[in-house]
């Protein structure tokens, strides 16, 4: 018996002696009645995301099925394994805290188990970034597949779907617009289907820019869920991880480079995608030495428009793209915007790839570059006093007359002191004031969660007020809109100047400039600093995961990723 290092000869477990430890694996292996020429294929792996839990996975079975058809078809040996999965509804304390695990369990169960390359199976918002994630440190070939959006519901002859809608029905709520009775009516109708939210959310921007990176076979990012086209583009990924298994390449760092991640920062731009993408990118690209430049994104924000006309920068709805040709015209479209030599996992290049799409045809929700959803992209990254190390605002989502801005600060210390106070009548606030959360970072929530949407005073909404500047060291849902700051870096948990503001504090917001500053002078800002005291440890953060993330999280323009998982350079 010889190691090929190859098929079930791969990473052989150790018992001091290689043959009898292939003896031993193809025994086992075989109670599961493999024959021999099964075992000696080429094995492709399946991360099976699935869980009860996790609605936006739940075809992940079929899918499964679709992939291994593909696989055998082309002479593989699919063995699908389980890996963590994430829904953003049931993630306690966020989505985001978990993140990081399930890219370690990926990476780890992917190196520790037999397999010439592996499908990812991605869907709800922080899957796809944990998948490539782990796949970019396990260096094999690796192909991604998503479960798709979902389908739009209806709702009193209205089209509607998670989650933008399920903000702007909670608002009217909110503001006593509806009432019991058809708020639990709508929740029957937010979510019609299995798969991922509808809109342009991170699920559906990391979707997108997964096929953009050129980690997806073409046109897969947009097919719905519960369509026969989305489970034939499985059986074809299976097909392709085939081959990427006899080839040995291409391998995640082949195809994930400096230029594809500029293509995924323009496509990024061009959908009005969400912001958590930026973050994502950022820890994708940390996993192969290579850093993603804010500055360099804003850049691009500015030269390129938004084209695609989807909530909550639009209208419509990924059903509406996946009819409009999906991806692949948005990439023809961008042309000479994107670096068309980036290698994709099917051995073409991106513009290969695009030179081989069908014809274009009338439709309205890809736009050209003549007719754009906005003439500057999706986000801006600020910085000032308040934020040396940046943040975020998505400005295609905000309000154009809060873009330039002055205000009085109402400062909220944390998540509770939110909840507790937002809604108190007694609550000094006006509609000019900018409404301040601390302590919502990475460190300090802990998690960095989709809290940056604070809600507006319920006195306020009710009074037809819809919109303020609001900040934080959070993030935001990529369902969500308003004049919304994000991402602040340093986070006020470790001493950013966010942990200075006090309320009456004068903050002035100015996109067109990209600043974002807090009018006290320095020598006040040095006074308040040197009274200032960390927030006190979490209760749990002295052991086990919750220690491991406390010590080595890294902050937002790092992608939050544990230091110790980003590449030496
Ligand atoms: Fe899973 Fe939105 S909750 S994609």
């Amino acid at each position: 018996m010889t190691d090929k290092k190859t098929g079930m000869r791969k990473g052989l477990t150790r018992y001091g002696d290689e043959g009898f430890s292939l003896y031993l694996r193809k025994a086992f292996i075989k109670g599961m009645g493999y024959t021999d020429d099964a075992l000696d294929r080429p094995i492709v792996g399946i991360t099976n995301t699935y869980s009860a839990y996790n609605a936006c996975h739940g075809t992940v079975p079929q899918l499964i099925e679709a992939i291994k058809r593909g696989v055998m078809l082309a002479g593989g040996l699919p063995v699908e394994f389980p890996t963590i999965t994430i829904h953003e509804s049931f993630a306690f304390p966020t989505s985001m805290y978990m993140r990081n695990l399930m890219a370690i369990d990926t990476e780890e169960m992917v190196r520790a188990q037999p397999m010439d390359s592996v499908v990812l199976i991605g869907g709800c918002d922080k899957t796809v970034p944990a998948l490539l994630m782990g796949a970019a440190s396990a260096g094999i070939p690796a192909i991604l597949e998503v479960t798709g959006p979902m389908l739009p519901g209806s709702h009193k002859g209205e089209r509607l779907g998670a989650c933008t809608d399920c903000r702007r029905f909670w608002g009217k709520y909110r503001a006593g617009e509806i009432d019991e009775e058809e708020i639990a009516q709508i929740t029957d109708q937010l979510v019609p289907s299995a798969g991922t939210c509808g809109v342009m959310g991170t699920a559906s921007t990391m979707a997108i820019l997964g096929e953009a990176l050129g980690m997806m076979l073409p046109g897969g990012a947009c097919i719905p869920a519960v369509l026969a086209d989305r489970f034939r583009h499985a059986e074809q990924t299976g097909a392709q991880a085939v081959q990427m298994a006899k080839d040995g390449s291409p391998t995640p760092d082949q195809i994930m480079t400096a230029d594809s991640f500029r293509n995924a920062l323009t496509v990024l731009q061009a959908i009005g995608g969400s912001t958590n993408a930026i973050v994502h990118l950022a820890a994708m690209a940390g996993r192969l030495g290579l850093d993603i430049d804010l500055d360099e994104f804003d850049q691009i924000g500015r030269q390129t428009q938004v084209l695609v006309d989807l909530k909550p920068s639009g209208e419509n709805y990924m059903d509406d793209m996946h009819k409009a040709g999906g991806t692949g015209p948005l990439l023809r479209e961008l042309g000479d915007s994107l670096i068309r030599s980036a290698m994709t996992v099917n051995g073409k290049t991106l513009g290969e790839n695009i030179d081989a799409l069908p014809a274009a045809f009338d439709q309205s929700i890809i736009r050209t570059r003549n007719n754009p959803i906005a003439k500057s992209g999706g986000m801006a990254v600020l910085k000032g006093n308040l934020a040396p190390d940046r943040c975020v605002i998505k400005h295609v989502a905000a309000s154009p007359e809060l873009l330039n801005h002055t205000g009085r600060a109402v400062v909220f210390k944390n998540m509770e002191d939110l909840v507790n106070r937002i809604d108190d009548p007694d609550l000094d606030v006006d509609k000019d004031c900018v409404l301040v959360m601390q302590n919502a970072g990475p460190k300090g929530a802990p998690g960095m969660p989709e809290s940056g949407y604070l809600p507006i005073p319920k006195k306020l909404a009710a009074a037809g007020v819809k919109d303020m500047v609001r900040i934080s060291d959070a993030r935001m849902s990529g369902t969500a809109f308003g004049t919304i700051i994000l991402h602040v870096a340093p986070e006020s948990a470790i001493g950013g100047p966010l942990a200075l503001v006090e309320d009456g504090d004068l903050i002035k917001l100015d996109v067109e400039n990209r600043r974002l500053d807090l009018l006290v002078s320095d020598e006040e800002l040095a006074a308040r600093r040197a009274r200032w005291t960390p927030p006190p440890p979490h209760p749990g953060s002295e052991r086990g995961y919750s220690k491991l993330y406390q010590d080595t999280v890294t902050q937002a323009p790092l992608g939050c990723d544990f230091d110790f998982l980003r590449a030496r350079k």
